[in-house]
């Protein structure tokens, strides 16, 4: 089947009524566009789980703060739409900003404990922006799972408290994070990277596969650990914005790692570009 552009909420709903009338099953990936293999591992997921696949491509304005870089995030659209016919996407919607908020648009979702700590500190607003874009789209596809990468894990976390908590009844499955041969997490600002500071990236996913080991030769001090992850950080010129170890199912920070749950996660800046990366500290 070839990939289906919907462009009107009423058309989406009408899709959508009919695909239940033929008891078919949508699973939904949201994007910003700019599509690498992170998001294509998104959409093998939906398809190994539903009958039919939407994908939604939207810079959305309202998760990027004054400072931020809502002007330079890449944008692709013609090769986006290539890449999802490829990978069998069976839905495409690509809305326009007065499509999504038209005049008048004042309802937000804002999810509480969740999106305070790691992001929410340097980014206040974004949260509240990726809530009320997701809740936007759920109600508009109400599929039956959407995909969410564990790259963006307090997203994750934060969007399946968002649709437990409204009852939205969507499933939200997480999915493990893809990586390049050398380790960075890919990801849609990359192509923002010079070569040099490409190189220097991979040190965020050095940092964590240290602290891993570190954990699985017996040390239990998230201090120690979180210190010389900022040494190494700093030795490779980035900027940390954050570097946090905590508690997977509450963002809450952890002192000493008793448990499984632990969960290392961080921000920083490789030149002017921000990039985050994480990984749990027990398993493979
Ligand atoms: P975007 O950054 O385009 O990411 C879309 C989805 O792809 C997210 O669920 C993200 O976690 C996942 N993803 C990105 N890179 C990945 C990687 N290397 N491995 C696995 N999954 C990866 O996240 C957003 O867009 C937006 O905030 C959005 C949810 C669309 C709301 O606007």
């Amino acid at each position: 089947m070839s990939l289906l552009f919907l462009r009107r909420a009423a058309d989406i709903r009408s899709q959508v009524v009919a695909l239940a009338a033929q008891g078919r099953r949508l699973a939904l990936v949201p994007t910003m566009g700019c599509l690498h293999e992170g998001h294509l591992a998104l959409v093998e997921a939906a398809r190994a789980k539903a009958e039919v696949v939407a994908l939604s491509i939207f810079v959305n304005p309202l998760q990027f703060g004054p400072q931020e870089d809502f002007s330079r995030y890449p944008r692709q659209l013609e090769e986006d739409f290539r890449l999802c016919e490829k990978a069998g996407v069976d839905w495409l919607y690509a809305p326009e900003e007065e499509q999504l908020y038209p005049p008048g648009f004042q309802t937000y979702v804002s999810c509480e404990a969740l999106s305070q700590p790691l992001c929410g500190q340097s980014r206040p607003m974004h949260f509240r922006g990726v809530a009320t874009v997701v809740c936007k789209l759920f109600a508009l596809f109400r599929p039956c799972w959407a995909m969410f990468g564990e790259k963006d894990f307090q997203q994750l976390c934060l969007v399946r408290a968002m649709s437990r908590d409204l009852d939205l009844g969507v499933e939200v499955v997480g999915i493990p994070i893809v990586r390049a041969e050398d380790g960075l997490a890919l990801s849609s600002r990359n192509v923002l990277l010079s070569a040099a500071e490409r190189e220097q990236a991979t040190a965020l996913f050095r940092v964590l596969l240290c602290a891993r080991q570190r954990y699985g030769e017996g040390e239990r001090l998230a201090s120690v650990l979180l210190e010389e992850a900022r040494q190494h950080l700093f030795q490779a010129g980035i900027r940390v914005d954050y570097i946090d170890i905590v508690d997977e199912a509450t963002l809450q920070p952890i002192e000493y790692i008793e448990a499984q749950g632990a969960r290392m996660l961080v921000a920083g800046f490789v030149g002017s570009t921000r990039l985050i990366d994480n990984m749990a500290l027990e398993g493979a």
